[in-house]
Parts: structure tokens; C-alpha cells; sequence
């Protein structure tokens, strides 16, 4: 037994020696002191022990023990100090070195003039609400008085998705955000839905054009819609509401004008032109020398329309307009190029 002690406590003390870390250390203590360990296995065999000689034996064991463990416990602080300086070595930052610059993101060009837009709208009352870019004819046609016939509907002119049993069930992507007006009306008549008259709403989006891709042209551009629909709403609150936008957006001395126009869902209708920001209206490189500069499409919403939309014509009026968000943004940022709002090129970005 004595014998057998000895071997067990030469071999922990060695195999402790050797250990490179402190998983293995605690296999070792678990295979050596652990309760199924070879020294507890020496204690059961202690029945065996003719009893005078136990204690000593008794002794001997715990001798062991308190080597191992002590052997164990300094190994283990060893390689835990080792462990912590090898892993400061490798975090070491060299304060000397060159710092890194991060390119930091801006908000798009877009975006800003779309944010500032939003706030005008918002002080004046308006809810921002948003509507499918994927459509169906009904919205972004029929229910805006826009006859199958009607050049927009070509397929030069629209993307289709798929082909309905009639047309108004066809789907395509948006042509205009008008298509929220007929989707906002609707909701607000019917009894199932939150919304209700009066309206006042801003829906800005993606809107998709079988173009090519120009100067001044994109499959792919963004239109602010703008639908107001209560009782007793006639053109002069759709004059003052765009003159004050016109004001609060491209500044308190900006003039507007209203020219007649035709759009199917508004009678009358009009593109309103406003005086050109950069020279005063003395005529310039941006408004190509006339002084007025068009910014958008607008009308009274045509009674036809309000009908087919549930809304009695009798009892409401309304207006709407329709802004080319790019359009403003490169009128208001002097960009000559609206390619440039669609390269993300950093170095363009980082200029707003
Ligand atoms: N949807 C028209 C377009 O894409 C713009 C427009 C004109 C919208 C008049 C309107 C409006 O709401 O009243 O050309």
C-alpha cells in the first residue's frame, strides 16, 4: 500500500509538471482526488488494513493529498498568470500608429429635401401615409379617370407584373403616388377601416416609368403625393396651401404661379411654376432665362372621381398635388444631373 501511495503521488506531482493548461490540470485532480480518484480508491482498500496500522496509513494518504493539491494549486495560479500576460501581449495597441478614418454616412440629398418637405406639410396639419409600389390598374388608373386607352397605360410606358382577367385587375408598378389617393378615399368610407373624411394627407414613394436613364430621367424616381378632401375646399386653399410650401421650402421671397394644365383625375387642373430661388426671377442658368421654374402638378379632384371613390361630390371637395421629389431636390441642391442621386458615389454624398 505504501508502495502504491508513492507511485500515485510520483506520478500526479510529474503529470501536474507537465501540464500546459488548466483544463488538463483539472482532469488530473478529478482522475486523482475525485471521488472515483485513485487515492480515494486507496482509501476504500483500507478495510484490508490490519487496524493498528490504519492511522499511519490514514496519515500517509492525506500526506499525499495535501501535496498533490497544494503542487496542483500552484501550477494552476502559474499558468493562469501565464494565460493573462500572453493574452495582454496580443491586445497591446500601439498608441503611436496612425489612427484609421472612418467615412461616416450622410443623409441622402433626397432625403433631406424629402425631410424638410415633410416638416412643411406636417406644421400645415397633414398626415404622411404610404401606399404599395406594387399596384393594381384599378388604383394607379381606373379610379383616377384614366381610360384604358390612354398612352400612359402602354407598355412603353409601364412595367407590368402580370396581366388580370380585366384590366383593372392587371398589376404593375406604380406610374404615380396618385395611386394612394384612390386607396385613401376608399378607406375613408369604408366602415371597416380607421380612416375617415376629412383628408389631409402626404404620401411620398418610389414610382417606376419605362424610361431611359438621362439627365432628367429614371425607371425608377420618388413623387410626393398630396390629397386634401373636407367641405367647402376650393382652388384658393390649394393656391394658398402651395404658395406657403413654396415659401417655407425654397424660401420666404419664392413667388408662384399657377398655369393651366390637364391631368384626368383634377378640373380644373395646373402646374404651378415658382420664381426661380437662384436669381430672383431676373432669369439665369437654372431657370434657363425665363425667371419661373415648374415644380409641380396640382388640381381640384374631379367629382367623377371623388364619386367612384365613394365620396358624394355634393357634400365634399378636394384638391391634390403631385411633386417630382428629384425634381425639387436638384432644383434646390443646384444638380445638373439626377444620375448623380443614384450612384451613391461617396464623394457626391459627402457634400450635403
Ligand atoms: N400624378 C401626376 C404625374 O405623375 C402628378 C399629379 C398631377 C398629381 C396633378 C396630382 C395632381 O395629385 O393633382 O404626372
Amino acid at each position: 500500500m505504501n508502495e502504491t501511495l508513492e507511485r500515485i503521488k510520483a506520478q500526479a506531482l510529474k503529470q501536474i509538471e507537465i501540464a500546459s493548461d488548466a483544463n488538463s490540470l483539472n482532469d488530473l485532480k478529478v482522475a486523482v482526488l475525485g471521488k472515483k480518484g485513485e487515492l480515494t480508491q486507496v482509501l476504500k482498500g483500507m478495510k484490508d488494513v490490519a487496524p493498528e496500522d490504519r492511522p499511519k496509513i490514514g496519515q500517509m494518504v492525506n500526506d499525499a493529498r495535501s501535496a498533490i493539491e497544494e503542487k496542483l494549486n500552484k501550477k494552476l495560479e502559474e499558468l493562469t498568470k501565464r494565460a493573462r500576460s500572453a493574452k495582454l501581449m496580443r491586445e497591446t495597441v500601439d498608441v503611436t500608429r496612425p489612427g484609421r478614418r472612418l467615412i461616416q454616412g450622410k443623409r441622402h440629398p433626397n432625403q433631406i429635401a424629402l425631410e424638410d418637405l415633410e416638416r412643411v406639410f406636417i406644421g400645415m396639419g397633414y398626415e404622411v401615409v404610404s401606399g404599395p409600389e406594387v399596384e393594381y390598374d384599378k388604383y394607379n388608373f381606373e379610379l383616377l379617370n384614366i381610360p384604358a386607352d390612354h398612352p400612359a397605360k402602354d407598355e412603353q410606358d409601364t412595367f407590368y407584373i402580370q396581366r388580370g382577367k380585366t384590366t383593372e385587375d392587371d398589376i404593375l408598378l406604380r406610374t404615380q403616388t396618385s395611386s394612394v389617393q384612390a386607396r385613401i378615399m376608399l378607406d375613408a368610407v369604408n366602415p371597416e377601416k380607421e380612416r375617415t373624411l376629412p383628408i389631409r394627407v402626404i404620401s411620398p414613394g418610389r414610382v417606376f416609368r419605362a424610361d431611359e436613364v438621362d439627365a432628367t430621367h429614371s425607371p425608377s424616381f420618388h413623387q410626393v403625393e398630396g390629397l386634401v378632401i373636407d367641405k367647402n375646399i376650393t382652388m384658393a386653399d390649394l393656391k394658398g396651401t402651395l404658395a406657403q410650401f413654396a415659401r417655407e421650402f425654397f424660401g420666404e421671397k419664392t413667388k408662384t404661379k399657377f398655369r393651366p394644365h390637364h391631368f384626368p383625375f383634377t378640373e380644373p387642373s395646373a402646374e404651378v411654376d415658382i420664381t426661380c430661388f437662384k436669381c430672383g426671377g431676373k432669369g439665369c442658368g437654372v431657370c434657363k432665362g425665363s425667371g419661373w421654374i415648374e415644380i409641380l402638378g396640382c388640381g381640384m379632384v374631379r367629382p367623377h372621381v371623388l364619386e367612384m371613390c365613394g365620396i358624394d361630390p355634393e357634400e365634399y371637395s378636394g384638391f391634390a398635388f403631385g411633386i417630382g421629389l428629384e425634381r425639387i431636390t436638384l432644383l434646390k441642391y443646384e444638380i445638373d444631373d439626377m444620375r448623380l442621386l443614384y450612384e451613391n458615389d461617396e464623394r457626391f454624398l459627402s457634400q450635403f
